[in-house]
């Protein structure tokens, strides 16, 4: 049974028990619509309470059904159901009440939750929309401005909010909802009419939802379902609750079906999926980490501090020189500080994870680390002089991580007796900032040490994907030939303008030549200015070094807003003239296929050579890591999308190496993801 009923007295009260976090599956639904049938039908019962059991209210619908043939009752036709009960529903509110959870919620008549209860339809992250009448039910309870912030953004708010916003009528005690519920359904019995939230007047707000769009136009770019949204909750002021529902069901079937919601429902399983670890029981033991050191503190040894520092664990952090270890330990501060403005902490909590900091100039103070990360400089002899001393140094045990982004773990691994403990954990910059973590598993690393940084990942609030040892591992390696792609469309014809645009326009946070500005056009420079073999020479002989610079392949003003540059416009085109490169028009079309093409290829590869387990995880690696438009569900999803014999023939077309595993799949009619 999904649902239990008991009675206490003339309450029914309907428990439903799906884990793990009690979607409203079929079963579900159809035991939750007898309950409300058997309380009908029972002239003893006064009120109807419906609860779940397990961690949490229904977390939903369930997403698993989703594409599949509808099974009855559907869920608006449930809820629609539970609203016109002639006698009062009590919904019992703990844990998350989301998507269809909440709609659930908001057509009973009462509302009770417990204080750290949350509520939200957070549908839009799965690019949908409530579909069970929450876009016209919101607004009709708590006003067209807190339903926009909620059916279009769709992040959960907090019991007390909802309380304040006219979402929930009471907040129980922590410890004692179902009592709490019974009470208020006994207290509620002979209340009439019942407050249906559905014939509830609303009056048209024009001005609020013109000011929701404009604060919120460059987050919703690209995506199509915040506008079905925003259009469902207009619709919902000044229109019976009919037809507003009747629009919203169309709205939702459209973008059920299309691309971008599958890609968003693809996402969110890939993430969930990415921290399944091949060939390791989820049960296998992990090792403690109540203390972690990291060598480095500068940008990256710091921002991965912070992760720690945030999640209350304490830090060591090492360097060579007292001033440098300084400036590494006033920029944590300054950052804290900078989000505490922003009223994203307080000054307590900014106190308290400064207070978990230890800045040294000894190595020796790492001997009771449980996990040392290394963030220095990428030369291999220097890493394996630190692992080298790091074996001496920590205590047996401990796990020893290497934050390079593009070494061997290996040979690092092999400068130490216990190459078991080692394994890379690359963050991606602003580390305290994206998301995304490689966990890269060497040759040797233990499996409990991989689980251990898995569930690390968890407590930091990353997403973790394992990536086998290759040069760049999976984000950076699929990096590279994009970036040699859009160097060579430079020679060819094409400005750094053009070629960022249509990244931009595809729905990238920016393009090769604004990421090479920000990351620094010196990276990886030799250092010669008389030594100048690309473009990329040219201009960081000149000092074009990128942002940092204020010139690099745009110019930048001081409040770093980029224009094009002329001086970079005549350095392309002494190449073009010194290389002899043949110059033809090049198309938005021409710049998809050489630049985004060859990165599905990489992926295949890399799949093909088992550094990556699964390609949603290739896909996690660059929505997490890069910015990749999750509307689009990361490279290989896109790449699935856009037809993989399609992909071959443009690879085929600008002469690339296709790697046999995508040819292979293109001619079966293959796909990379499910
Ligand atoms: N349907 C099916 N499966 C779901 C699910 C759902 N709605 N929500 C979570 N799951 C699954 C996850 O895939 C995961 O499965 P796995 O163990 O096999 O990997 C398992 O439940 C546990 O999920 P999490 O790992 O995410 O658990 P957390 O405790 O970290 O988070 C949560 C719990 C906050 C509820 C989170 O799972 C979540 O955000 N779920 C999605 C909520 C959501 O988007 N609801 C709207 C659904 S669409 C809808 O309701 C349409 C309606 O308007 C018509």
């Amino acid at each position: 049974m999904s649902v239990t009923i008991h009675r206490h007295g003339d309450i029914l009260i309907a428990i439903a028990d799906n884990p793990p976090v009690n979607a409203l599956s079929a079963p579900v639904r159809l035991e939750l619509k007898a309950a409300i049938e058997q309380a009908a039908g029972d002239a003893s019962i006064r009120a109807v309470v419906i609860a779940c059991a397990g961690r949490t209210f229904f977390a939903g619908a369930d997403i698993t059904e989703f594409g599949k043939p509808p099974v009855e009752p559907l869920l608006p036709e449930l809820v629609d159901m539970i609203e016109g009960s002639d006698k009062p529903v009590v919904a019992a509110i703990h844990g998350t009440a989301l998507g269809g959870g909440c709609e659930v919620a908001i057509a009973s008549h009462y509302r009770i939750t417990v204080p750290s209860a949350k509520l939200g339809t957070p549908e839009v992250k799965l690019g949908l929309l409530p579909g069970a009448g929450g876009t016209q039910r919101l607004p009709r309870l708590a006003g067209v401005a807190v339903a926009l912030e909620l059916v279009a953004k769709g992040d959960p708010i907090p019991a007390s909010v909802a309380k304040d916003v006219g979402i929930v009528d009471r907040l129980a005690g922590e410890t004692s909802l179902l009592d709490d519920a019974i009470a208020y359904a006994r207290e509620v019995a002979d209340i009439r009419p019942l407050p249906r939230a559905s014939q509830r007047p609303l009056s048209p707000d024009p001005e609020a939802v013109a000011a929701f769009e404009r604060a919120n136009a460059r987050r919703f770019r690209g995506f199509e379902a915040p506008a079905a949204n925003i259009a469902c909750v207009v619709k919902a002021t000044g229109t019976p609750y009919a037809e507003g529902v009747e629009f919203e069901r169309q709205q939702f079937m459209k973008l059920m079906f299309g691309v971008q919601s599958a890609a968003q429902r693809h996402i969110f399983f890939a993430e969930r999926k990415a921290s399944k670890i091949d060939g390791i029981a989820d049960d296998v033991a992990q090792r403690p980490i109540a203390r972690v050191g990291i060598i480095g503190a500068g940008t990256m040894g710091g921002g991965i501090a912070m992760n720690f520092l945030s999640a209350g664990i304490p830090v060591t952090i090492v360097e060579m020189q007292q001033d440098a270890l300084d400036r590494g330990t006033a920029t944590i501060r300054r950052n804290y500080d900078a989000t505490a403005a922003k009223g994203r902490m307080t000054a307590q909590q900014v106190d308290r994870a400064m207070a978990l900091l230890t800045p040294t100039l000894s190595l020796q103070d790492l001997s009771d680390a449980d996990l040392v990360i290394e963030a220095v400089y990428e030369e291999m002899s220097v890493k394996q002089d630190i692992f080298g001393k790091l074996d001496a140094i920590c205590k047996p045990g401990a796990i020893l991580a290497s934050n390079t982004s593009y070494l061997d773990i290996d040979v690092i691994a092999a400068a130490t007796k216990r190459p078991q403990d080692v394994l890379g954990l690359h963050f991606f910059s602003p580390a305290n900032v994206m998301k995304l973590l490689e966990i890269v598993r060497g040759a040797a690393t233990a499996d409990d040490v991989l689980a251990t940084a898995m569930a690390l990942s968890k407590k930091i609030r990353k997403v973790a994907v394992i990536a086998g040892v290759c040069h760049g591992f999976i984000g950076n390696r699929m990096l590279e030939p994009r970036q040699v792609e859009a160097m060579k469309l430079l020679l060819e014809g094409a400005t750094p303008e053009q070629v960022d645009r249509v990244h931009v326009d595809f729905g990238m946070p920016m393009g090769p030549f604004q990421m090479a500005d920000l990351a620094g056009v010196d990276i990886g420079w030799h250092r010669d200015p008389n030594r100048i073999e690309s473009i990329r020479d040219a201009l960081a002989a000149e000092g074009r070094w990128g942002q940092k610079k204020q010139a690099g392949f745009y110019d930048y003003d001081d409040r770093r807003t980029a224009s094009n540059s002329p001086r970079v416009a005549e350095i392309i085109e002494d190449f073009r003239r010194k290389t002899g490169t043949p110059q033809h028009e090049i198309t938005d079309q021409e710049i998809v296929e050489r630049t985004l093409y060859p990165m599905v290829n990489e992926g295949a590869k890399i799949l093909a050579e088992g550094k990556a387990q699964r390609a949603s995880d290739i896909d996690v690696v660059w929505i997490y890591g890069y910015g990749w438009p999750v509307y689009r569900g990361g490279p290989m999803f896109w790449a699935d999308t856009e037809g993989l014999k399609k992909i071959v023939e443009g690879l085929d077309r600008h002469g690339f190496d296709v790697a046999p595993l995508l040819r292979e799949k293109a001619e079966q009619g293959g796909r990379f993801t499910s």
